[in-house]
């Protein structure tokens, strides 16, 4: 069943309450989303979770102009890096297919590689495959995923047209835990090689295990939400991971604020249109 876009921003818990206001100087149109009620929805079934501390949204004015925080590329996967940096698409899934380089290749059903069109706009990246993904082989096919899908079709996207859907780790850790740094360590040159071989154009960072993988960062995401990071030339932003937001309802708001501010940054770096 395909939701009305009123239908979906309720489901983000962000409507009625979003409006388009009038374009601002020369900044083309800004949609703005306010923080809404709780919406009075049934508390869902426990799911992994990214922590993150409850803190207030940014301001407007912290946030612009939008900062720009270069991250060296360094990978720690050492010996892996070498193994998959010459790898082609095929070659480097089944490099991900047959991994036993840490500990979580153990009790996977499966590697979970990844899901998407290879020449995405978008690159979101998530923790590590729960149970359903386990089974399914697919990212982000369980309750968090529903909500994530919402979140895509918010902004007028579907997983598998211009998105690329990936994980931190790609193997399940057991009872849905945080992936630990060294298993991170360890499967990081296979998401260097995926966004090296996708040039994703904005990079989305879901919760903090995505910000620790790409950005070698360990700030609150509140901190570092709202900010422009620079991951190999690529834009990449952060925000909550959608199994944070199923428990903290709303702070669904935050996590729209944080697309829009992820597409504004995709949108910058297309031509402008011509004006005839
Ligand atoms: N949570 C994640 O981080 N990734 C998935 O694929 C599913 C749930
Ligand atoms: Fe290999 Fe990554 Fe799976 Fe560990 S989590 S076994 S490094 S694919």
């Amino acid at each position: 069943m395909s939701l009305t876009r009123e239908q979906m921003l309720r489901e983000m818990g962000i409507s009625p309450i979003w409006t388009l206001r009038a374009p601002q100087q020369d900044a083309g149109m800004v949609e703005e989303a306010t923080v809404p009620e709780a919406p009075a929805e049934p508390r869902s079934e426990p799911l992994a979770v990214v922590a993150a501390p409850l803190e207030a949204p940014a301001t407007q004015a912290e946030r612009d102009p939008v900062p720009v925080v270069a991250v060296p590329v360094t990978s720690q996967g050492g010996a892996a890096i070498t193994a998959v940096a010459g790898l082609d698409w095929p070659a480097l899934s089944n490099a991900v297919a047959a991994c036993r380089a840490c500990s979580l290749c153990q009790q996977r059903k499966q590697a979970v590689f990844g899901v998407g069109d290879l020449n995405p706009d978008w690159l979101f990246i998530g923790e590590g495959p729960g149970a359903d993904e386990d089974v399914q082989g697919e990212p982000f096919v369980g309750q968090a995923g529903k909500l994530l899908d919402n979140m895509l079709q918010a902004l007028d996207l579907r997983r598998g047209e211009k998105v690329y859907i990936a994980n931190a780790v790609k193997c399940r850790p057991p009872g849905n835990r945080t992936p630990e740094a060294a298993e991170m360590a360890a499967c990081r040159p296979y998401l260097e090689r995926q966004i090296a071989l996708l040039k994703p154009k904005i990079i989305v960072l879901l919760g903090k295990a995505a910000v620790h993988a790409v950005l070698h960062d360990d700030k609150s995401l509140a901190s570092m939400r709202g900010k422009r990071f620079d991951y190999a030339g690529i834009p990449a932003v952060v925000t909550y991971h959608p199994a944070y937001l199923l428990r903290n309802l709303p702070e669904k708001a935050k996590a729209w604020e944080d697309l829009l501010f992820a597409r504004r940054m995709l949108r910058a770096q297309e031509p402008a249109e011509l004006p005839f």
